[in-house]
């Protein structure tokens, strides 16, 4: 630990489990108080038990991203708890994936409410108190669907494409006040979401083997390597990067032909 993250006061969304769970404990190794936020009450309370036994400087709460009022308790309890949040991680997201003339509007809102207005929720809930305190970081998780299309997984990357926009736009809308706003684009990564993609295909070792091959390197990322990515946008390590989004995902999005 290098104390890299000294001062940041960062709530992250979906931290229970995946990319969200590995930036936590990334962030507490590197300095950071860390207040965690998730739907899955179960999950959250043995992650979130086991982090503050270890002296881990966090607290957490069970919320959904969609519920605009209690988001706006969550972030007032994380300012009693471990001070005015000085950094947003909008991460939990989920895949809804449809053929687009069979989708219902139920998907679409789905879709639409936790990958998109989940995440201008924990914007709205935070940026008060970010300005007031002299400034601060959002970080939104989006993804290479954010700029490129697999065909048969709408609307998923219309949102994820959608989150792009409004990162650039608050970006521009506060870096006067001195709040950065950047986007952080994973390809594959291997979480629970990715398997239960393969599990969604008939043969799922074959889907695997599928988007391994497509990887220039043979692999998909691990979670800890996303995290990595997030700690470096998070930290003052790159004090203009406003308005961008970093791509991690091995090579996969810039190849024509694996
Ligand atoms: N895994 C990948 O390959 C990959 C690739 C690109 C982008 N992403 C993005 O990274 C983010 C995290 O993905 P992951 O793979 O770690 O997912 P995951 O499914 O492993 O974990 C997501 C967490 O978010 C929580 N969550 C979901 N909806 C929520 C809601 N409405 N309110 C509160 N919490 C909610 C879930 O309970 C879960 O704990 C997502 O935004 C996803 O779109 C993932």
């Amino acid at each position: 630990m290098t104390g890299r993250l000294a001062g940041k006061r960062i709530l992250v969304t979906g931290a229970a489990q995946g990319i969200g769970l590995a930036m936590v404990r990334a962030f507490v190794r590197e300095g950071a108080s860390v207040f965690l936020l998730d739907r899955d009450e179960e999950l959250l309370a043995g992650v979130g038990d086991e982090l503050a036994g270890q002296g881990a400087p966090i607290a957490y709460r069970a919320v959904d991203i969609t519920d605009e009022q209690g988001i706006a308790q969550a972030v007032s309890q994380a300012a009693s708890a471990i001070g005015e949040i000085n950094a947003l991680v909008n991460n939990a997201g989920i895949n809804v994936f449809a053929e687009p003339l069979q989708t219902t509007n139920e998907e679409w809102h789905r879709c639409f409410d936790v990958n998109l207005k989940g995440a201008w929720n924990c914007c709205k809930a935070v940026l008060p108190g970010m300005i007031a305190g002299g400034g601060g970081v959002i970080l939104n998780i989006a993804s290479t669907h954010a700029f490129t299309i697999i065909p048969h997984t709408f609307p998923y990357p219309l949102a994820k494409h959608a989150l792009l926009g409004m990162t650039k736009s608050l970006a521009l809308e506060y870096a006067g006040r001195n709040v950065r706003v950047n986007a952080l684009a994973p390809g594959y990564v291997s979480t629970q979401k990715v398997i239960d993609y393969w599990n969604s295909f008939p043969d799922p070792e074959a889907a695997k083997a599928q988007t391994l091959k497509l990887h220039p390197g043979g692999r998909i990322a691990t979670p800890e390597e996303i995290a990595l990515a997030a700690l470096f946008m998070i930290s003052d390590e790159c004090p203009f990067m406003n308005a961008a989004c970093l791509t991690v995902d091995g090579g996969l999005s810039v190849q024509q032909h694996p």
